[in-house]
C-alpha cells in the first residue's frame, strides 16, 4: 500500500526504550534480595558467553539516579523496566521484603520527576530459585497464586502512579528456551513440558489481568510478545503450508490465547497428533477468555522465512548464534510444520538476526487485522559490537540506520490504520545480553564494562543518543 502523504505519529505517542532487571540492575544480593534462577544458572559451566553474569550488569540498582537523568536528557516519554520479583518477595512467596519495594519506588519517583511515564514489567525471566526448590516454578499450577498475589502487591504499591503494565515478557521465549531448547534456566529438553509450562504462564498471565482490571481499574496492561512474523520462502504451496504452519505453531498459539482465549485448531491439532498437549482444567478455557488485554505488547527484532520440513528426518532444533561470529548459527525446525531458511532479500547481524524494517510493518499489520486491538511496540533495536574511540566516541550508524528504518516502518504501518500506542527502543544502557555477554550492545548510553571486568561502569553517550532524543523532539518527524 503506498499513501499520499504520511499520517502523523500521534501527538501522545510514547517514545521510550526498555530494559530488564537482571540486565541492568547488578546488586544481585543486596538489600534482601533472594536468588532468581538467573542467579544460578550464569554459575554452571558453559551457560553463558565467557560465563558472564548479571552480578553487577551496569549497576543500575545504584546508579538509577544518573540513568535516569541521562533518559530526561534524552527526553524520553517512557522507561521500561522490570521488577525482579525475588526483589520483592525473596522466596518467591511469604514475606514481602519491604526494600525490594522502596528500590522501585524510589525508580517510579525519580522518573515521574521528569515527567518519564514509568511502564512496568512483572515478569522478565527472573523467578525466584525458592520457587523452583519448593515446586518447580512454572511446573506447577501453584505458581498461578503465587504470581497473583505478587502481582496484587505491586498493582497496590504502584498502580496510583504508573499506567503501563506488561504482563509477562517474551512468554514464548521463556518457555521454549527453558524447556525445549534448554537455553534458558531450568535448562530441560522436552517439548511436553514445555507446553504444560506454557498453557501454566498463560493461566498465570490471564490471572493478573483479571487482578489489574480490580485493582487499577484506569491502567493498561498487555503481554510482551516476541513476534517474528514468518514468510514462505516462495511460491510454491508446499512451502506457503509451511508457513501457515509457522505462523499458527509459533505465533498465533501465543496471540490467539492473548486476544481470545483459544488455542489455533491446526497447531492443536498437530500437537494432538504428537501427544504434547498440555492439560486442560474445568475453567481453565473460561478464565482465558474472560481476561482480554488492552494492548499486544511487541517485541520485534527480526522475521523468518521458512520452507517445507518432513516429518520424518526432518530438521529439528538447531544451533544458535551466542558469539557474534555471522554464519555461526545453523537451522532449525519443527518436523512436519517447518524449518526456517535464509532470507536471499534481507541483510543479516553479526547474530544472524535477518534485518527487515518492513516486516514490523506487515506483522502490525497482521496484528491489527487479526485482533483490532493496538499494538505497543515494547523492543525494537540493534545488537551489535560497538568502538569506544578516543576522546569518548562511539560512532553507531548502523544502530542509527536500523532504528530509524524501522521507525519508518512503523509510520507506514500507522498509515496504513494500525493504532500503534509507543515505540521502546531496546535498551537505554548497554546491558547484559543473557547469553551473548555485555559484547553485544543495544544501548543508546555505552557502558564501560566487558565480559572480563566491570571497569569503571562509566557512562557515555553514543552517537545514535542524540539522533533519538531529535526525533522525539519532532514526534517523529525529522529522522
Ligand atoms: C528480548 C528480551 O526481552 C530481552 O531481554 C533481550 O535482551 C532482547 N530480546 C535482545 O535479545
Amino acid at each position: 500500500m503506498e499513501h499520499k502523504t504520511k499520517t502523523a505519529f500521534p501527538q501522545d505517542f510514547l517514545w521510550g526504550a526498555a530494559s530488564a532487571a537482571y540486565q541492568v540492575e547488578g546488586a544481585w544480593n543486596e538489600d534482601g534480595k533472594g536468588p532468581s534462577v538467573w542467579d544460578n544458572f550464569v554459575r554452571i559451566p558453559g551457560t553463558t558467553y565467557k560465563g558472564s553474569n548479571g552480578d553487577i550488569a551496569v549497576d543500575h540498582y545504584h546508579r538509577y539516579k544518573e540513568d535516569v537523568s541521562l533518559m530526561a536528557e534524552q527526553g524520553l516519554k517512557t522507561y521500561r523496566f522490570s521488577i525482579a520479583w525475588s526483589r520483592i518477595f525473596p522466596t518467591g512467596n511469604g514475606e514481602i521484603n519491604e526494600k525490594g519495594l522502596e528500590f522501585y519506588d524510589k525508580l517510579i519517583d525519580e522518573l515521574l520527576s521528569y515527567n518519564i511515564e514509568p511502564m512496568i514489567t512483572l515478569y522478565h525471566w527472573d523467578i525466584p530459585q525458592a520457587l523452583m526448590d519448593q515446586y518447580n516454578g512454572w511446573e506447577s499450577r501453584q505458581i498461578i497464586e503465587d504470581f497473583n498475589n505478587y502481582a496484587r502487591v505491586l498493582f497496590e504499591r504502584y498502580g496510583d502512579r504508573v499506567k503501563y503494565w506488561i504482563s509477562l515478557n517474551e512468554q514464548n521465549y521463556f518457555v521454549s528456551y527453558g524447556y525445549e531448547t534448554a537455553l534458558h534456566p531450568p535448562g530441560v529438553k522436552d517439548r511436553k513440558r514445555m507446553y504444560e509450562v506454557n498453557h501454566i504462564a498463560n493461566l498465570a498471565n490471564a490471572t493478573v489481568i483479571k487482578s489489574f482490571r480490580e485493582l487499577v481499574p484506569n491502567g493498561k496492561i498487555g503481554p510482551s510478545f516476541a513476534y517474528k512474523p514468518y514468510y514462505p520462502i516462495d511460491s510454491n504451496p508446499e512451502n506457503i503450508l509451511a508457513f501457515e504452519n509457522s505462523e499458527d505453531l509459533n505465533n498465533y498459539f501465543w496471540m490467539d490465547i492473548y486476544a481470545w482465549g483459544q488455542y489455533p485448531i491446526t497447531a492443536w491439532k498437530y500437537l494432538k497428533e504428537q501427544n504434547l498437549t498440555p492439560t486442560i482444567h474445568d475453567g481453565d478455557l473460561e478464565l482465558l477468555r474472560s481476561a482480554k488485554p488492552d494492548f499486544m505488547g511487541v517485541n520485534y527484532y527480526r522475521t523468518t522465512t521458512v520452507e517445507k520440513n518432513p516429518l520424518a528426518g526432518g530438521v529439528d532444533i538447531g544451533v544458535k548464534n551466542t558469539t557474534g561470529k555471522k554464519g555461526s548459527g545453523s537451522q532449525s525446525g519443527v518436523p512436519g510444520m517447518f524449518k526456517t531458511t535464509s532470507n536471499p532479500h534481507v541483510e543479516t547481524t553479526n547474530w544472524d538476526w535477518d534485518i527487515d524494517p518492513q516486516g514490523l510493518r506487515i506483522g502490525l499489520r497482521r496484528i491489527a487485522t487479526r485482533y483490532q486491538l493496538p499494538v505497543l511496540i515494547t523492543e525494537n533495536g540493534l545488537g551489535e559490537f560497538d568502538k569506544l574511540e578516543e576522546g569518548d566516541i562511539i560512532n553507531d550508524d548502523y544502530r542509527i540506520e536500523y532504528l530509524k528504518s524501522h521507525i519508518q516502518s512503523i509510520q507506514d504501518a500507522i498509515s496504513d490504520g494500525v493504532d500503534v500506542l509507543g515505540y521502546c527502543a531496546w535498551s537505554f544502557t548497554d546491558l547484559l545480553s543473557w547469553l551473548n555477554g555485555y559484547q553485544k550492545r543495544y544501548g543508546f548510553v555505552y557502558v564501560d564494562r566487558d565480559e572480563d571486568s566491570a571497569k569503571d561502569l562509566r557512562r557515555i553517550k553514543k552517537k545514535s543518543f542524540d539522533w533519538y532524543k531529535h526525533v522525539i523532539e519532532t514526534n517523529g518527524e525529522s529522522l
